[in-house]
This record gives C-alpha cells, sequence and structure tokens, in this order.
C-alpha cells in the first residue's frame, strides 16, 4: 500500500484546511495510507517510510516560509531515490505560484533524487487571514485525488 505523507507550515489556518481537503480527496482513491503533520511534528527520523511526500507552505514576502525551506534541506540528506513529491502553497492577491515554484526549485537542488508526481497546486486566499476564495476547495480535492490515484498505478 502506497504511503504519503502531507506536512505543512500554517500561521492562520488557511494552509492547514488546504493539506486536510488533499487528503479528504486523497482517501477517496482506496489503498492510500494518508498522515497529516504540522512541519514542528514531524518526526523526521520517518519520513524516509513513506512514498510520496507533500509539503505546504503559506506565501510570505513572495517565497515559502522558514519551516518548509529548513525541512526541504533536511530530507535532501536521506535516501529518497525511487520516492515522490508534489508542494502546494496559499497565496493573495498577484502571487499565484510562486512559494509553489521556489519550493520546486528547491526540492530539485536540495533533494534531487526526489521526483515530482505533479505540478503544484497554488490556492488563493482573501487576505492574510483567509478565507480560502470561494471555488478554490474543491481543487485541493481534486489535487488530493489525481495524486491517490497516480500513485497507485505506479505501485501496482
Ligand atoms: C508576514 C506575511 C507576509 C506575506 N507576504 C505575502 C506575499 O508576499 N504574497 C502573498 O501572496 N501573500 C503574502 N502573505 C499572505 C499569506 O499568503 C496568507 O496570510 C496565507 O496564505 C494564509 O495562510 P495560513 O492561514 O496558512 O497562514 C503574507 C502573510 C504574512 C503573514
Amino acid at each position: 500500500m502506497a504511503k504519503v505523507i502531507v506536512v505543512y507550515e500554517s500561521k492562520y489556518g488557511n494552509t492547514k484546511l488546504v493539506a486536510e481537503t488533499i487528503i479528504e480527496g486523497m482517501r477517496k482513491v482506496e489503498g492510500i495510507e494518508t498522515v497529516i503533520k504540522e512541519l514542528k511534528e514531524v518526526d523526521f527520523n520517518k519520513i524516509a517510510n513513506y512514498d510520496a511526500i507533500l509539503i505546504g507552505s503559506p506565501n510570505h514576502f513572495g517565497g515559502p516560509t522558514r519551516s518548509p525551506k529548513k525541512f526541504i534541506d533536511k530530507i535532501g540528506k536521506l535516501p529518497l531515490r525511487g520516492k515522490l513529491f508534489a508542494v502546494f502553497d496559499t497565496y493573495i492577491r498577484g502571487d499565484f505560484e510562486k512559494a509553489v515554484k521556489k519550493m520546486e526549485k528547491r526540492i530539485n537542488e536540495k533533494a534531487p533524487e526526489l521526483k515530482q508526481i505533479t505540478s503544484g497546486l497554488s490556492i488563493k486566499v482573501q487576505g492574510m487571514k483567509g478565507p480560502i476564495v470561494e471555488g478554490e476547495l474543491p481543487k485541493c480535492k481534486e489535487f488530493g485525488k489525481k495524486i491517490a490515484t497516480q500513485l497507485k498505478t505506479s505501485s501496482k
């Protein structure tokens, strides 16, 4: 059974809700084991047990926050050959995909063994504290479902 961990940082709860909704989408597909953790709770020693790692961050100052960046740098030291990743962010105004692209670039540089499952998901919030813009949450569910389906196919 494919095992997935979704890790995130969230100051006001919006990125957390995105992470939870991605999980909800993944659970629509049978045969995928999912775990969700806030980055500060992650047991780093267990990361290499997962087949796929999803990393989420709010956009702060045009890029990901510190914990996801540190996490990416740390996992680069683990044996990750054959493992997969995808990223997601939340943003306001015109910063669509900015944090996502920076995380993808950082992973490619620091943890090159990890292969990307699908391009990152960027979710718009209405203001600093949210809420998430209408119509955005269904995208999270779809994203989760798509990833789970892909994992299931590739683990057969
Ligand atoms: C210190 C700070 C800086 C921010 N800078 C940006 C920014 O440069 N671009 C942007 O789109 N959103 C920016 N935001 C808005 C965040 O993206 C928004 O608060 C976040 O998506 C909410 O997610 P959370 O509830 O998970 O914390 C900033 C927010 C904070 C608190």
